[in-house]
């Protein structure tokens, strides 16, 4: 685990943001999409599409007419676990990030085929929707199975770090959960680094089983399958954002 004296620590000024280090990495496509996913990413990802405003904050209640709460996953990859919590909880609307084009017409399939009807897609750095949120108007947030970039030097890419969950913490609402999970035990370590000095979060855990095991409000995912197929242990965090002072 790295030391917050060290500069590869999340704590470090190298991790606290600016534009250097706000590229976004990782693939935008991996091959070329079958002709059904080709044509629900022309026909039916602008229907559902989170534009950007030139000015001001996304107008959640123009978006989600209907919902009670709005719900946020980052990197959602192909989707399993955002459609899930779509079907699960129709009174929601959910804004799903992900750059990755093959992962966007994976969700688009389940949209289509389930006739999913709250969902909304950002395809794009999940960081950029943050800062475009209305300030204390999401009600959940899952960070599922993040990129690990194990290398050291590397660390400085992982969504975990301190200005990313500044950005996190203005638009959660007072109360709202935060859904960390991954089966890299230095990530876990990362993160727990980055998020226990904060005032503006509480680790909800009281004992190991709160990490071990994945609640039943939250389903597996893709990479999370691969993960225990190959033997790695997933963890499973869950913070509250505390209220303001
Ligand atoms: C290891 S995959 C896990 C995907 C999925 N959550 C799962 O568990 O199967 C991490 C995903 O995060 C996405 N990602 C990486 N950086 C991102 C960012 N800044 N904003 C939104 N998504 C991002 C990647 O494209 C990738 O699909």
């Amino acid at each position: 685990m790295s030391t917050p004296s060290n500069p590869n620590s999340p704590n470090s000024s190298e991790c606290r943001g600016g534009d250097g280090l706000r590229r976004l990495y990782g693939r935008r496509q991996a091959f070329r999409l079958r002709d059904r996913q080709a044509r629900l990413v022309k026909d039916l990802l602008p229907r559902l599409e989170t534009d950007i405003p030139a000015e001001g904050p996304i107008d959640l209640a123009a978006l989600f007419p209907d919902t009670d709460d709005v719900w946020l996953e980052i990197g959602f990859g192909g989707g399993e676990h955002l459609a899930w919590q779509a079907a699960q909880n129709p009174g929601m609307g959910l804004i799903g990030c992900e750059p990755f084009v093959n992962g966007i017409a994976k969700l688009l399939s389940k949209i289509d085929e389930a006739g999913l009807e709250n969902i909304r897609i950002f395809p794009g750095d999940a960081r950029v929707l943050l800062d475009q949120l209305p300030e204390a108007s999401i009600g959940r947030a899952f960070l599922l199975f993040p990129d690990p970039w194990p290398k050291t030097r590397h660390h400085k890419r992982r969504f975990v770090q301190p200005y990313v969950l500044d950005a996190l913490a203005r638009a959660l609402k007072d109360g709202a959960v935060f859904r960390v999970a991954s089966d890299i035990p230095d990530y876990v370590a990362w993160t727990l680094e980055c998020m226990m000095p904060r005032a503006d979060f509480s680790w909800t855990a009281e004992g190991p089983d709160d990490w071990r095991a994945r609640s039943p409000d939250w389903s597996e995912t893709r990479y999370e399958a691969k993960a225990v197929k190959a033997g790695r242990r997933p963890t499973y965090l869950e913070f509250c954002r505390n209220q303001r002072v």
